[in-house]
């Protein structure tokens, strides 16, 4: 039984954590000047760096211990064979195709995918070349200045946070805007400040029966229709989506369809024509860029060991905080205004991922699975909630993000950034003890009776880990290695714990109570007796708050 090797493993781990518990990580830095070389990855000129963490050689010898109880090899290449390892759905997870620049087939069902991803990714191509170019205009004859994305989770999250890490790389004289949530005053707030005559919609959805982009786009499709007549409409939209029977009752003219597979998950999707206004904004070089970015971790995920293999560590480092260690949480910090939607985008990405109680053949779930991401990017989030992460009594890991070199002008800006960010991590790893709080208020000139009243408000635990991806500078390419590096984390991990990362059953019952719901908050005459008193009641306080 795999599991029982991996509860093995993670025992082993468990009494390797008591070993090691009297060593203090700073003084682990002291004993060995090479740790930070012998615990940090390079992937060209990307830098994974882990030696903040409580790990020894032994350690790392029973995270591949691990690794290999939990049959990573097998399940790797199973991944990269076109396996249907979505068992649940009975699909499988190609996403890697869509960045396969390699020249090599890939195979699902023993047909090669890849000139059909490539005739895609042409015709999005074209079409986003043509709108940067204004050769595609709209029904007045105008050329588009603004593009707004109508989607959500993965047709939104990912272009979203791509087309704000990438704006430098932005075609100046095109806008995009992302709408996602169902409230009206997304959409409303959006289109208000446009001029809808050089306005294109696109609208994403992987199955195209998403309630809220339904939503959006029919209101799109409205104020199109009310401001530039119905006849506009056809110039005004394009789509993206995998039902293209459901696209087409839309009315969206078929040249501007664009598709991508059922092999596809949502939150995997960016790299399919999902990405489209994305292309448009950063143009198809740069969208190439991207994708050689994914391309490149995919082939140092597929053949590095386990141990120089940069997500596979990542995977394994969050599992050994989150099964051995207990962790619920893990922080990410990009110190990187322009990936301030990383954090949200990764929430989906893991989260919906890995956020499982059943294992692939329907049994509990042996091991606690994914946990709670968060983060904010950094300076900010020290003046908001790295209180906790210093002092709070859960220890929560961290990533921090960032570039080597600043993609604004200000040198200064980064050089402070930069600091900020290496002190944080130093910081958490080295802690302040009692008696080193107290002498500094001494020396400060605090009285002795203040200094030993206030001191244990001073100390810092230290020894709370955190890992560090340190790039050259936030390009395409750069971009496109770190979403890959995440898949692959989430990935790794969903092996360990014997979870299917691809489904996402969790997201179907909030959906079916909210379409039974619906009737009853749209009609204040409906009966609420079907409903829990708690339900019944909310809806009967808005009837009479609303009116
Ligand atoms: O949140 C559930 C979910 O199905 C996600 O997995 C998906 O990314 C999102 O909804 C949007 O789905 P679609 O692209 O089909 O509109």
């Amino acid at each position: 039984m795999p599991n029982e090797k991996v509860r093995a493993a993670f025992q082993a781990l468990a009494r390797r954590r008591e070993e090691l518990a009297p060593i203090r990580v700073a003084d682990m830095f002291v004993d060995d000047p090479r740790r930070f070389e012998r615990f940090s990855i390079r992937l060209d000129d990307l830098l994974f760096d882990f030696s903040k963490h409580k790990l020894d050689a032994g350690s790392i010898g029973l995270l591949i211990d691990l690794a290999r109880a939990a049959g990573f090899d097998a399940a790797r290449e199973a991944l990269f064979s076109g396996q249907k390892i979505n068992n649940t759905e009975n699909r499988a997870a190609l996403h890697m195709a869509l960045r396969n620049l390699s020249g090599r087939p890939m195979l699902v069902e023993g047909r090669d995918v890849m000139p059909g991803v490539k005739a895609e990714r042409d015709k999005v191509a074209a079409f986003a070349t043509a709108v940067r170019e204004g050769r595609i205009r709209g029904a007045s004859g105008q050329a588009f200045s603004d593009i707004v994305n109508i989607g959500i989770g993965g047709s939104d999250l990912g272009p979203a946070m791509a087309a704000r890490a990438l704006s430098p790389y932005a075609a100046p004289h095109i806008r995009t805007h992302f709408v996602s949530n169902v409230d009206g005053a997304d959409i409303a707030d959006t289109v208000k400040p446009l001029d809808l005559a050089r306005t294109l919609f696109i609208v994403s959805s992987k199955t195209f029966t998403t309630q809220e982009t339904m939503a959006n786009a029919a209101t799109a499709r409205a104020l199109v229709a009310r401001a530039l007549g119905e006849g506009a409409i056809a110039d005004h939209f394009a789509a993206v989506s995998t039902k293209l029977d459901k696209v087409a009752a839309f009315g969206i003219r078929p040249d501007r369809v664009f598709g991508f597979w059922d092999w596809v998950g949502g939150r995997y999707s960016m790299w399919s024509a999902i990405g489209l206004a994305l292309v448009i904004a950063i143009g198809p070089d740069n969208f190439e860029d991207f994708l050689r970015g994914g391309h490149d971790v995919d082939e140092h995920f597929r053949t590095a060991p386990v141990e120089r293999n940069i997500p596979a560590m990542m995977g394994l480092l969050g599992a050994l905080r989150r099964n051995v260690y207990g962790d619920s949480a893990h922080a990410v910090i990009p110190y990187d205004q322009r990936l301030a939607r990383f954090p949200a985008y990764l929430q989906q990405l893991d989260m919906e991922s890995n956020g499982k109680g059943v294992r692939r053949d329907g049994r509990p779930a042996q091991f606690s699975t994914g946990p709670i991401v968060f983060g904010e990017p950094g300076t900010n989030g020290q003046h908001a909630f790295f209180q906790l992460l210093h002092q709070g009594t859960d220890v929560t890991p961290v990533d921090f993000l960032i570039a080597a070199t600043p993609t604004a002008a200000d040198a200064g800006h980064h050089a402070l950034l930069f600091a900020n960010c290496v002190a944080q991590s130093e910081a958490l790893m080295r802690g302040r003890t009692r008696g080193e709080a107290e002498a500094a208020l001494l020396a400060q000139g605090v009285g002795a009776e203040e200094a030993a009243a206030l001191a244990p408000h001073k100390v810092f635990s230290g020894d709370r880990p955190s890992s560090t991806l340190l790039y050259r500078k936030l390009d395409p390419r750069t971009l496109g290695r770190l979403v890959a590096l995440y898949e692959h984390k989430v990935f790794t991990q969903s092996v360990l714990w014997d979870i299917n990362p691809f489904d996402q059953w969790g997201v179907e019952l909030g959906k079916e109570l909210c379409t039974r719901l619906a009737p009853a908050v749209l009609d204040d005459a409906a009966p609420l007796g079907s409903f829990d008193g708690s339900t019944a009641g909310l809806i009967a306080a808005r009837r009479i708050l609303s009116r």
